[in-house]
């Protein structure tokens, strides 16, 4: 007979994901269905990718051995391709076997760094932390203040999602001594490492003196071709680090669907073939986006808000407590973000992402004035956004 009785059903959660099952993404994913709303929330382009990257998965698939499993660190015309890329940009030679694992997006590379290096109740620092939104400068005493010699590792990420900082040379340099001075690892996520914009530069910490031997660079090929639903990542770091990343994928997800690492391969080979030139997919797509960016920030100013204007990635965050919207039938238990995203879901048709979100809970408090909007979009999902305005002057 079938026990329905589920009351004392013996099996629960895993410790593992307590308290992990409210994602925002989750919550407030469900509004991309209504074709009323103007949805800014979640990071994925709206834009076409470039046509060369789906022809080569079109031709991809034409080969019947690329339908098939490949090399489980990564598919070797794509490990190739990156060390040739990744080459130039280090000025070093990099091992594409020893020195790339190939992942399920960046994502993939965040896991099976954590769960190659890092132990349970090892001490992490997270740079998000020393950052305040009164200047979103590096504070770096505050910084040096969460580290000693128990700390195993830092993760930054730059450019910064949602911030939209890019690190200066000189805040990595603060990263980097405390790193060499505390022995440390550093986990860098630079996922949105082509989207910066004028006046800013991209900097690889790994680059640094003392650094390459110490730091895993995670990169996502779905935000540097725009085709975030392809999820396919890497990390890149020496050997002796990137052997235990490699362990973790070869036991857990083993390998990464062919087609898509042949297309992504083909389109960093030709990438590489005009790297610098105004034609070359990197520098192209952020000029679009800095355009964008800005006729999102003035459509933003003119109903009253006040965005942190973005050095790259492709978010901008803003303050939207000058506007005094009345939210008292939006409930009392959400922090202010998420009942001013609500508000503006409801009664503006126009989505966003609660900053709070993103935040410890040391901080949520600081960020709960902001919300994030993504801005790589079409025009006319932008021009969406002036009609639908999100406060009245
Ligand atoms: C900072 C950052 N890292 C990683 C990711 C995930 O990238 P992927 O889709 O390649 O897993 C995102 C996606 O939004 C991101 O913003």
């Amino acid at each position: 007979m079938i026990q329905h009785e589920m009351a004392s059903f013996r099996h629960t959660h895993s410790k593992i994901i307590e308290g992990l099952d409210n994602h925002v993404l989750a919550a407030f994913i469900f509004v991309a269905a209504d074709p009323c709303i103007v949805n800014l929330g979640p990071g994925y382009p709206d834009l076409p990718p470039p046509a060369y990257i789906k022809e080569g998965l079109v031709e991809a698939a034409r080969v019947d051995r690329l339908n098939q499993y490949t090399r489980g660190f990564g598919h070797p015309s794509l490990v190739k391709a990156l060390s040739q890329v990744y080459g130039k940009v280090y000025d070093r030679c990099i091992d594409p076997f020893k020195e790339i694992l190939v992942t399920v997006g960046a994502y993939g590379s965040l896991f099976s760094t954590m769960h190659g290096l890092v132990e349970e109740g090892d001490e992490k620092s997270v740079n998000k932390a020393s950052l305040t939104s009164a200047d979103w400068v590096l504070d770096p005493d505050e910084l040096a203040s969460k580290f000693n010699s128990k700390t195993k590792a830092i993760i930054i990420n730059t450019p910064n999602n949602p911030v939209g900082k890019v690190f200066t040379r000189e805040e990595l340099q603060v990263i980097a001594d405390l790193c060499t001075k505390y022995d440390m690892l550093c986990f860098s996520d630079e996922v949105y490492e082509w989207m910066v914009y004028k006046g800013h530069e991209h900097i690889k910490i790994a680059t640094f003196p003392g650094m390459w031997e110490r730091t895993i660079t995670i990169g996502s090929a779905g935000k540097t071709f725009s085709v975030t639903g392809w999820k396919l990542g890497w990390s890149i770091g020496p050997e002796h680090l990137v052997r235990h990343l490699q362990t973790v994928m070869q036991n857990t997800l083993f390998t990464c669907p062919t087609p898509l690492q042949e297309a992504i391969a083909q389109g960093l080979v030709r990438e590489y073939s005009v790297m610098g030139s105004p034609d070359c997919y990197f520098s192209s797509l952020a000029v679009e986006l800095e355009e964008k960016r800005d006729r999102l920030a003035t459509i933003l100013q003119s109903t009253g808000m006040s965005p942190v204007i973005p050095e790259g990635g492709y978010f901008i965050i803003t303050d939207v407590t000058a506007l005094n919207t009345d939210l008292s039938q939006m409930g009392d238990d959400d922090a202010y973000d998420y009942k001013f995203v609500k508000w503006m879901i409801q009664e503006k048709k126009l989505a966003a992402i609660p900053v709070s979100a993103f935040c410890g809970v040391d901080s949520k408090k600081e960020f709960e004035k902001y919300v994030r909007f993504c801005f790589i979009k079409q025009k006319k999902t932008l021009r969406g956004v002036s009609v639908a305005q999100p406060a009245e002057h």
